[in-house]
């Protein structure tokens, strides 16, 4: 029986963090032997923000070596640069046909980046969605490892495939979000507001390429409280991230020590987070040390992202011919 297909991609917009680890990177190495995966740099999607062009091919290359670092084998994986695939953009220009202003405005990432950038409501950012689902179902991928915050853009890829299968016939398999544990993850940041991200709530989002003392220093300030005064109360939304951030990093009996120290009163936040600090350090040192020397072989990196663009446009040439046959765009 041949393999599922899976695909995700990360933007290329500056460090990768914990977040970017449990809701997306785990996941693509366990699926790696499993699946038939492609995993992807989005540089174009990182473009709606006019990056510097100068920082771009830095941050690319280090989303590829902190890809490598957490585990992905480029032996088993197309692991590739987003425009190094022209036959996503031709496909996104095709669903963009089927893809309304209205639907795309009400989408909530959206109306978010109009908060934070109204100087720069792009159309790019408006048809964002559509370039993801462009993305996905150039493989016809049935399965993407993401994060909660990207449960949405899967959904509208699901519109996108029924759309484009009811008006030209039957191409495209509905892609569903995926996470190991049956549930998409976010990762909170450490001072209770949001979630860890690249570039908002800095101070407060542990990234993979963090030095031990500023992981170290991070925790040390995330919020705390006096602590529980009733047996087994409800805990603030504050505590409740640390002990999500313990559970995901450190062994379980000592997460079950500190639950037991919260249900009885007796825990001392000093204490776990400094237990936190030790077990994350043991989590991100490794990896952000094989990042490092990843990154000084960079023509190491390249070989690696052209391979995976060969790899990847074997499949992404044949889906947008059989694309075109459909729509009636194949004239010769
Ligand atoms: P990006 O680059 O923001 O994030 C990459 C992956 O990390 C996940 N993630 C999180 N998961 C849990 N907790 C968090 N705090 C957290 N922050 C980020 C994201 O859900 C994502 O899985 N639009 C995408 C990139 C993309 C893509 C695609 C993904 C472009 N095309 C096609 C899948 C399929 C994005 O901006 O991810």
């Amino acid at each position: 029986m041949s393999k599922e297909i899976v695909v995700s991609g990360i933007r290329s917009t500056g460090f990768l963090h914990l977040g970017n680890y449990f809701g997306a990177m785990k996941n693509y190495v366990q699926m790696q032997d499993e699946y038939n995966c492609y995993f992807f740099v989005a540089d174009y999607h990182a473009l709606t923000t006019h990056p510097d062009p100068k920082e771009l091919k830095g941050n690319v290359y280090r989303v590829v070596a902190e890809n490598l670092a957490c585990g992905l084998d480029p032996e088993k994986v197309a692991l590739y640069a987003q425009s190094d695939l022209p036959e996503i953009p031709e496909l996104y220009l095709m669903l963009n046909m089927m893809a309304y202003k209205g639907e795309l405005e009400k989408v909530p990432t959206f109306k978010d980046k109009v908060r934070q950038q109204p100087e720069n409501v792009n159309a790019g950012l408006l048809t964002y969605p559509v370039l993801m689902s462009a993305d996905i179902i150039i493989h016809k991928a049935v399965k993407v490892p993401v994060g909660k915050d990207q449960e949405q853009h899967i959904e509208m890829a699901r519109n996108f495939v029924n759309r484009f299968n009811n008006r030209y016939g039957e191409l495209f398999p509905e892609p569903y979000a995926f996470n190991f544990s049956n549930e998409l993850v976010k990762v909170p940041s450490l001072d209770g507001n949001g979630k860890m991200s690249k570039s908002e709530n800095v101070n407060a989002t542990l990234y993979l390429a963090d030095e031990d003392d500023v992981i170290r220093k991070k925790i040390k300030k995330a919020k705390t409280d006096s602590g529980p005064t009733e047996p087994n109360s409800e805990m603030p939304e504050y505590i409740k991230n640390i002990f999500l951030l313990m559970k995901l990093v450190s062994p379980q009996e000592v997460y079950d020590t500190y639950t037991n120290a919260y249900n009885d009163c007796t825990i001392r936040y000093g204490d776990m987070k400094k237990q936190l600090a030790e077990d994350m350090v043991n989590f991100i040192a490794p990896i952000r040390e094989k990042a490092k020397d990843l990154q000084n072989n960079e023509d190491q990196l390249k070989k690696i992202m052209k391979e995976g663009a060969e790899k990847a446009r074997a499949s992404a040439s044949k889906t947008i011919a059989e694309a075109r046959k459909l729509m009636g765009i194949n004239y010769y």
